[in-house]
């Protein structure tokens, strides 16, 4: 029978994320990938491949060809290795990182290097809205005015009304962020935010104001996979990656049969868990995607935390860090920041430095298995991964 790899990374690096505008598109990039590479102790021509995360360059900075950009722009082109970018909307990192964990473990390369940047804060104006309305189905969603802010609103309004959930349990996922990121040096907003604050911001969609929205983010993180062989040839200690799961919805929300229902995720998370022989029971800490806090309540359910509906009973205490499951523990994408194609990836640079201990303050106490989970937009795609265990 054929074996597979086991798959580690071996390192990890990020930029800030925020308004950096002295930095560009590539600079955040190469700052990310070179971070990653001191950080795991390798020279660059072990490199195999490179996959690049990125959402909308395209269209927001006037880029596309993001693998040659990379691969050219940190000074690797002469070793004329693949770059390709990934993309998969907002899951593009999750999913960047799965072909480079399906790569590893099918034994095609040793070393993959995955980068995920977004230079998201030089438009002027609204124009970043329609941009991000780009990620929906134009044609049928964001021409009649939905927006990513518009659609999460809607699911927000159908899942309180149907599940009896006020508005303060969605506050409690931003306040919840807002104080792990206050203990990460990296997140946009480190500033603590009162349920009071986090209750009456400046409204965005009904019921959404602006602190359920994740911001508008420049920022890049990378990290580098490798194999068992790798690892133990030249006396690495990587953390795991235990499995990966990739699932997709429709992408038009008005096609699915109930607005609050995140199949994608559903799935991607329970093959995640099966393939890493765990329940959600085992899980110590997870990072979720919630580019809108009501996402946050859907997710939780629809990964097993909690019953459907039931969210709410986890938001007070259970999800901070030293809670029952620590929800976010880098300070999520509300106040982490949420710079797209950087953002999945970020998800395994906080796991990384929390199964290294490398997290200072936010630090969660023996931890074995980390759940990480991207999703684009408003669930069309979902990758869900399992790290640790060792
Ligand atoms: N949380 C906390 N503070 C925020 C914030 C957020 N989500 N968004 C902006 N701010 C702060 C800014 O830092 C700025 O603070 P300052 O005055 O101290 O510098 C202030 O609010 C005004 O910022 P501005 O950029 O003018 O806000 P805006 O009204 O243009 O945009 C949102 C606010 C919420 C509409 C915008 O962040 C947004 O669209 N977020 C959603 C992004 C998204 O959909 N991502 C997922 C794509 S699928």
């Amino acid at each position: 029978m054929r074996t597979l790899n086991d798959v580690y990374i071996i390192g990890a690096g990020e930029t800030k994320f925020g308004e950096l505008w002295e930095k560009s598109l590539r600079e955040l990039a190469v700052e990310a990938g070179l971070r990653a590479v001191e950080n795991a102790g390798i020279f660059t021509k072990d490199i195999a491949a490179l996959y690049g995360s990125n959402s909308l360059a395209g269209t927001i900075n006037g880029q596309e060809n993001i693998g040659s950009l990379l691969s050219d722009f940190s000074g690797i082109a002469d070793q004329n290795i693949p770059a390709i970018r990934i993309e998969a909307s907002t899951a593009s990192g999750g999913a960047a990182v799965r072909e480079a964990y399906l790569a590893v473990k099918s034994g095609e390369y040793d070393v993959v290097m995955v980068g995920g940047v977004e230079k998201m804060t030089d438009i002027y104006g609204s124009d970043i809205l329609d941009m991000t309305s780009s990620l929906l189905d134009r044609e049928w969603e964001a021409f009649f005015g939905a927006t990513p802010a518009a659609l999460a609103a809607m699911s927000a309004r159908k899942y309180m009304k149907d599940f009896n959930v006020e508005k303060e349990a969605l506050a409690m996922v931003s306040v919840n962020d807002h104080a792990n990121a206050s203990k990460n040096p990296n997140a946009q907003f480190k500033n603590k935010l009162t349920l009071q604050q986090a209750m009456n911001a400046t409204l965005v969609a009904e019921p959404l104001n602006m602190m359920d929205c994740s911001p508008i983010s420049d920022g890049a993180s990378a990290i580098i996979v490798a194999s068992e062989d790798y690892v133990k040839k030249n006396k690495l200690e990587g953390v795991k990656i235990l499995s990966s799961a990739i699932s997709q919805d429709y992408l038009a929300v008005h096609s699915r049969k109930c607005i609050h229902d995140l199949a994608s995720t559903r799935l991607a998370g329970r093959i995640a868990m099966e393939k890493a022989g765990i329940k959600t029971d085992d899980v110590s800490f997870a990072e979720i995607h919630n580019s809108y806090s009501i996402y946050a309540l859907m997710e939780l359910e629809e990964l097993g935390f909690s019953e459907k509906g039931k969210a709410k009973d986890l938001v007070y205490d259970d999800i901070k860090l030293d809670g029952k499951i620590p929800i976010n523990p880098s300070g999520g994408l509300k106040a982490k920041g949420n710079p797209l194609g950087a953002t999945g990836v970020s998800q395994f640079v906080e796991a990384y430095k929390q199964f290294k201990g490398q997290s200072g303050e936010r630090q969660v106490k023996g931890a074995k298995y980390g759940l990480l989970h991207n999703m684009a937009g408003t669930g069309s795609t979902s990758v869900v991964h399992i790290v640790g265990g060792e």
